[in-house]
């Protein structure tokens, strides 16, 4: 019964199978073998643009380049209250911008309001001396809250920027899960509603450890710089062909968006059957593969006790993720645990 994280399941056998595959020869390195060339061109049929990629180890890395190429250092990044890059990246975004400030805006379920971003952008005119000036507009999808901002709520947001040189960075590591749920394509969810950079996650949904900056054409002449900033930052991986064999099996026949779909699924369920209890409430829509849930106490240090894994959140509540090889019965023996002890 582990919903600690998506970050505590395996790989997927069939990336293993592609890193083993890749094992063999010689290959140039940093990021100039074919494989990575081949990802690529894939990336650029599924997201249906000229783009340009960078493969990172973390997502905090790609996070913290990404911005760095979007963000001067004397400029501003908006983002939501509870955004990765604000609450649990350690000063990395700060850090590789050499100074950018992040303003932290609030939203129901993870979600910047709208009201919240004309009001700061209001405040912070364009050309105001004092004030840092807006240069990028951070979106996570899904949400730290696990919910997904539609194309439509991502146009919103990402149009409140006209008329400023700013641009829209995308923290994607469930972008997966983000999709399936909506049904849109990646086109659509990116660039298409206004996103420069997506950090485009494969670690939570099935990969060992790959993570890609995905530059759309409004920024593809910042790649140098990102690979520099990459090198310099002690990021770039010498043998980045391990990386993208890693993303060719994971884009291959679409096994990334079935591997979400599995994952969004399982959380369906846990959300569905914890609902069902009483006393516990869902606090925010189960988009993707994350559960959030106001548990009673006796229940949360019951299920523990059964050696459930789960996070505690901030405000007291239980987040459960799911993967791509959550079992059925775990979420079977969790919620009859559960119902067991429940009033
Ligand atoms: C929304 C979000 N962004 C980025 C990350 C990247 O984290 P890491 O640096 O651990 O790969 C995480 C990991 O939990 C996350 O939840």
């Amino acid at each position: 019964m582990n919903f600690l994280s998506d970050t505590t399941a395996p790989a997927h056998p069939k990336l293993i199978e592609a890193i083993a595959a890749a094992n063999t020869g010689f290959e140039p390195s940093y990021g100039s073998d074919a494989i990575s060339a081949r990802v690529e061109a894939r990336l650029r049929d599924i997201f249906e643009c000229e783009l340009k990629v960078l493969f990172a180890v973390s997502g905090t890395a790609s996070n913290a380049l990404a911005l760095s190429v979007l963000c001067p250092p004397d400029g501003a990044i908006l983002c939501h209250d509870e955004a990765h890059i604000h609450r649990d990246e350690r000063g990395a975004p700060e850090f590789y911008t050499g100074g950018g400030k992040l303003i932290p805006l609030r939203g129901a379920h993870a979600k910047i309001e709208l009201s919240e971003l004309d009001r700061t952008l209001a405040e912070i005119p364009e050309g105001f001396v004092h004030a840092s000036p807006v240069r990028v507009l951070s979106l996570s999808n899904l949400t730290e809250s696990g919910t997904a901002y539609s194309a439509a709520e991502v146009s919103e947001r990402t149009a409140r920027l006209k008329g400023r040189p700013a641009f829209v960075h995308m923290d994607g590591a469930r972008f997966a899960n983000a999709l399936v749920s909506l049904g849109c394509t990646p086109a659509e969810l990116t660039w298409k509603a206004g996103v420069d950079v997506l950090c485009f996650g494969a670690t939570k949904n099935g990969a060992l450890g790959a993570e890609a900056v995905v530059l759309f054409p409004s920024v593809a002449d910042r790649f140098e710089s990102l690979q520099a900033r990459q090198k310099r930052g002690g990021h770039m991986a010498p043998k980045m062909r391990f990386m993208a064999a890693q993303f060719e099996a994971w884009l291959a026949d679409d096994l990334w968006l079935d591997l979400a779909r599995t994952a969004n699924a399982h959380a369906q369920a846990l959300a569905n059957g914890l609902a069902a209890l009483p006393g516990t409430r869902i606090l925010h829509p189960v988009d993707g593969n994350e559960v959030f849930a106001q548990l009673p106490d006796a229940v949360a240090a019951r299920l523990r006790a059964a050696g459930a894994g789960f996070y505690q959140w901030p405000d007291g509540s239980a987040r459960l993720v799911t993967s791509w090889c959550t079992r059925a019965d775990e979420i079977e023996t969790l919620l009859e645990t559960a119902g067991q002890i429940a009033p």
